[in-house]
């Protein structure tokens, strides 16, 4: 049973989904009883709304976590004002969410808990990408493969068996790209991979597991760290330490040959979007772009895909939560600043931008036909690093899956772009040399 405990009202933002993915949803209101007395039966996670009342936001984190001391307990917000994640969580609160911006990250994990509460021992479970396993090789640790259907940890491999091509022929086949570690086990995961690559004479590699899971750790903070509207110094230094850690972790993804590109293009995608991983995705794909384009600084592409978004964050609430084809002429007269807040946000967090990166980010919604935004110009006046990143955003929602379109594979997505872009010359959105020499690199077999 996944029973979920809200402290909130009716009129705050309660996601609907909570009804199908929760056997039983109580919405309570902030009483002192209902606070400090454990209820029955006890329930498997809390949802807690900002609350004008005695206690503090962080009073309450505190009570809660004193009464349920395992449980997650989250906290919601939909006010930038005073939502500062490393406190809330400091205080108690298993994680703290800001809408709408990371409602999918909410959904996310309210999905992996009421997973969790069915599949107990998946907590204990690390994810790692398949790429980072060599035919042939023999591992000496167990693996896992996670049935989603059928809410299932299923056995792929044990302790000593080598993993041969046609087990890797079946999981590409199946379209999987992680498999699961016990986490008791990933120390011998990471000596395995350690080994791997000083076989290959490349030993200062780093897993294409930790180095996702790096990223989105790093982007996640960014962000978060953006989201924070503190005026003072030591946020601009501790903004300009996780951008460096950031640029760290994209010189590792991009410092790789050219044979890499298409297989590492190939793990990223088929992911839930969110606002994060549309960032760090549209990062990783603009730098691995750049590169088969023969860019001179594809990290630079890399940056300008991770800030290309950012400047939504200051756009009301009202209009962040639209989707771009149901806004009418007010909102997305608002909407089409957001690539100008981008780079507002940038500047007031003091991150100093090379003008490629700066082009890039405002020209990531031009169009070749001249009918974009916000500067409605055409063609060669777009830098080629603006039509290079509209290319990794517009990659980026093809190969994402969306209410009612599903995700297409990354040599499809790229065909599609191409004919989209081929057809009609007055229809002309995205640069259709660019497209072709990446549908050709991207399809070549
Ligand atoms: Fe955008
Ligand atoms: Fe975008």
């Amino acid at each position: 049973m996944f029973n979920i405990l809200v402290f909130g009202t009716n009129s705050d933002p309660i996601p609907e989904e909570l009804k199908t993915l929760a056997n039983n949803v109580e919405i309570v209101g902030y009483d002192s009883e209902k606070l400090m007395e454990p209820s029955e039966p006890v329930p498997s996670l809390i949802l807690c709304y900002p609350h004008q009342g005695e206690m503090s936001t962080l009073e309450i984190a505190q009570t809660l976590r004193m009464y349920y001391q395992e449980l997650p307990i989250f906290f919601i917000a939909s006010e930038k004002k005073d939502f500062d994640k490393k406190r809330l969580v400091k205080n108690g609160f298993t994680q703290a969410y800001l809408l709408p911006w990371e409602k999918a990250d909410l959904l996310r994990s309210l999905k992996e808990e009421s997973i969790y509460s069915v599949v107990p021992e998946l907590r204990d479970y690390q994810v790692i990408k398949v790429v980072d396993l060599t035919p042939g090789t023999v591992l000496d640790f167990s693996l896992k493969v996670f049935l989603p259907r059928n809410n299932k940890l299923v056995q792929f491999s044990h302790d000593g068996d080598p993993i041969s091509d046609d087990k890797f022929a079946k999981l590409y086949e199946n379209h999987l790209n992680t498999l699961f570690i016990h986490k008791d086990e990933l120390e011998k995961f990471r000596k395995y991979t350690a080994e791997t690559f000083k076989k290959l004479l490349m030993p200062n590699k780093i897993s294409e597991t930790d180095k996702q899971m790096k990223l989105e750790k790093c982007v996640r903070e960014l962000i978060s760290d953006m989201f924070y509207e503190d005026t003072q110094e030591n946020t601009f230094t501790k903004s300009q330490a996780l951008l460096n850690e950031v640029k760290e972790i994209i010189k590792l993804l991009l410092s790789e040959d050219d044979k890499d590109i298409m297989k590492k293009v190939g793990t990223l995608i088929n992911q839930e979007g969110n606002f994060y991983l549309h960032l760090s995705n549209v990062s990783a794909f603009a730098g691995l772009f750049a590169i088969v384009l023969g860019f001179e600084k594809p990290e630079e592409m890399a940056l300008a895909g991770l800030l290309h978004d950012i400047g939504k964050i200051n756009l009301p609430v009202e209009i962040a939560e639209m989707d771009e084809r149901e806004m009418g002429p007010h909102a997305l007269e608002a909407y089409k600043k957001h690539p100008n807040y981008s780079i507002d946000v940038a500047r007031l967090k003091r991150i100093a931008l090379p003008n490629t990166v700066i082009n890039a980010i405002l020209q990531h919604h031009e169009a070749m036909n001249g009918t974009g935004y916000p500067a409605g110009i055409a063609s060669s006046k777009i830098t080629k690093e603006g039509r290079l990143l509209a290319i990794a955003d517009a990659f980026d929602y093809k190969t994402t899956m969306h209410p009612g379109k599903p995700a297409v594979s990354m040599g499809q997505a790229l065909v599609e772009l191409f004919q989209e872009n081929s057809a009609d010359p007055a229809r002309i959105i995205l640069d259709r040399e660019m497209l072709k020499k990446l549908k050709d690199f991207f399809t070549k077999q």
